[in-house]
């Protein structure tokens, strides 16, 4: 009968409902926002005359000593204590006597568990941005050195135009930078605090849940307490927000896995992070990407989960929603990982341009451009322009040259309209400098989109 709760029970909770019933064992992770939420609560009452001068320095002083005794390991986490909050008002009371038992007053864990968890995501919300910023560095550099560099750009993984290396990752560089607009905007919208919402409906109490929220770094308080203490959206945009990051990392991560193949060979990922087989010798796989591709696909577990947790259920507060904070964790610190070490394997690939040059030179890169020529010099309008240069791809075919390769006299044969000011046409590098319209791959305006991401970091 050691519960807090037990007033009106008359038998003990067997150990299986303690089992079942406790989330100790991974909420105390929160420790730190915990304390730091209660310091906010009791400061806040005692400036309200709820708690006195005296009471609210021996809770400062409980509360400091059990945040030592945790980060210390000292502190003994107990299943039967339910839940973190449980475990640390039980010492603090233990430590601090009659004063301890009055820092609930006017919050429940309902609101408390809001406050803890809500600031959690708002913390690593922070540090994940960090953290992608730090990546897009990396890929800034790697784009900036490449913005000459050709390689066949794709459609349905067909060779299709000549784009350059550096214009290929400012592709993954406007999707990070979505991402982390997507975290800053939920870090807005979930920027306010719950504290003081108490179980479900307020308090009678006299409190000023502004101080608590602003000592709590929280921009401002929750509108509707009923809400508030079953309110979970939080969590699931930073479920969300991570999801969609990790779908990003999930692509690049496929095409560095393709790029690291014999078929492409465009990369080779350094010793330090790749890994070999264990019984073919010869072997340096990709893992790193394959893993960052595979995570993927359990951090979007951790979303439906959540979301399925949510759903249907009534207002308010249903323990339920302690189910929320595993697939968090899991999500958060499979995001942390995981930029951390795409960074790394980024930054010490190798890039082969000689093979990405080689690759242009198959799968008639250049056609479009015959199109554009024919419509342009020759005033032949674009359909039947089409028709000509699949004529001129036939004959390389059959060749077997790419059409970048092919004599004026074979186009000729074909259109006698075809002049010898087609020749630059056919260029290869010609072809990627001509995409100069907005946004296109042309060396000119490559170097404006890194540009444009570099001063996106520096802001
Ligand atoms: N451990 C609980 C959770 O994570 C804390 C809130 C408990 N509230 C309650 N009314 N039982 O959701």
């Amino acid at each position: 009968m050691d519960k807090m709760w037990s007033g009106r029970f008359s038998a003990s909770a067997s150990s299986l409902l303690d089992q079942f019933n406790a989330s100790i064992m991974f909420d105390r992770k929160l420790y730190r926002e915990d304390i730091e939420g209660s310091l906010a609560h009791a400061t806040m009452l005692a400036k309200q005359g709820i708690l006195t001068a005296e009471e609210l320095k021996d809770i400062v002083n409980g509360l400091n000593q059990v945040m030592n005794e945790i980060e210390s390991g000292e502190f003994e986490w107990k299943i039967s204590d339910e839940d973190l909050h449980m475990g640390i008002e039980k010492r603090l009371t233990a430590l601090i006597g009659d004063a301890g038992k009055k820092l609930h007053t006017a919050r429940s864990r309902n609101d408390q568990v809001a406050v803890d968890f809500r600031r959690y995501v708002l913390r690593k919300n922070r540090e994940i941005v960090e953290a992608l910023k730090e990546l897009m560095g990396v890929i800034l550099d790697l784009a900036s050195k490449h913005t000459e560099t050709l390689m066949p750009g794709m459609t349905h993984l067909q060779h299709a135009q000549p784009i350059n290396f550096g214009f290929h990752m400012c592709a993954y560089l406007s999707m990070f930078k979505r991402d982390i607009e997507r975290f800053e905007s939920s870090y807005e919208r979930n920027n306010i605090s719950p504290l003081g919402c108490a179980a479900l409906a307020g308090t009678p109490h006299n409190i000023d849940r502004s101080m608590s929220a602003e000592i709590l770094g929280f921009s401002g308080v929750s509108t509707n307490c009923l809400d508030t203490v079953s309110d979970r959206d939080f969590a699931l945009e930073i479920l969300f927000n991570i999801s969609t990051m990790m779908m990003h990392i999930s692509r690049l991560s496929e095409e560095l896995v393709m790029w690291s193949s014999y078929e492409f060979k465009f990369v080779e990922l350094s010793d330090e992070y790749s890994t070999g087989s264990s019984i073919m010798p010869q072997k340096k796989n990709p893992d790193v990407p394959e893993l960052l591709r595979g995570k993927t696909g359990r951090v979007y577990g951790s979303l439906m989960g959540l979301l399925t947790v949510m759903k249907a259920l009534p207002l308010a507060y249903n323990k339920d929603t302690q189910e929320d904070k595993e697939g968090v964790f899991d999500a958060v610190e499979t995001a942390e990982i995981s930029l951390e070490i795409l960074k790394e394997a980024i930054k010490t690939m190798q890039v082969k341009e000689q093979n990405m040059l080689s690759a242009c030179k198959v799968g008639h890169l250049s056609a479009t451009d015959l199109a554009d020529y024919l419509v342009e010099k020759c005033g032949i309008p674009f359909r039947e322009a089409h028709f000509i240069t699949g004529k001129a791809v036939a004959k390389s075919e059959e060749l077997k040259i790419d059409l970048s390769d092919i004599e004026l006299t074979y186009l000729q044969a074909i259109d006698a309209r075809i002049k010898e000011d087609v020749i630059p046409y056919l260029s290869i590098r010609n072809s990627m400098n001509a995409r100069k319209s907005s946004g296109g791959t042309a060396t000119v305006r490559t170097q404006e989109q890194i540009e444009f991401f570099q001063n996106f970091l520096k802001a």
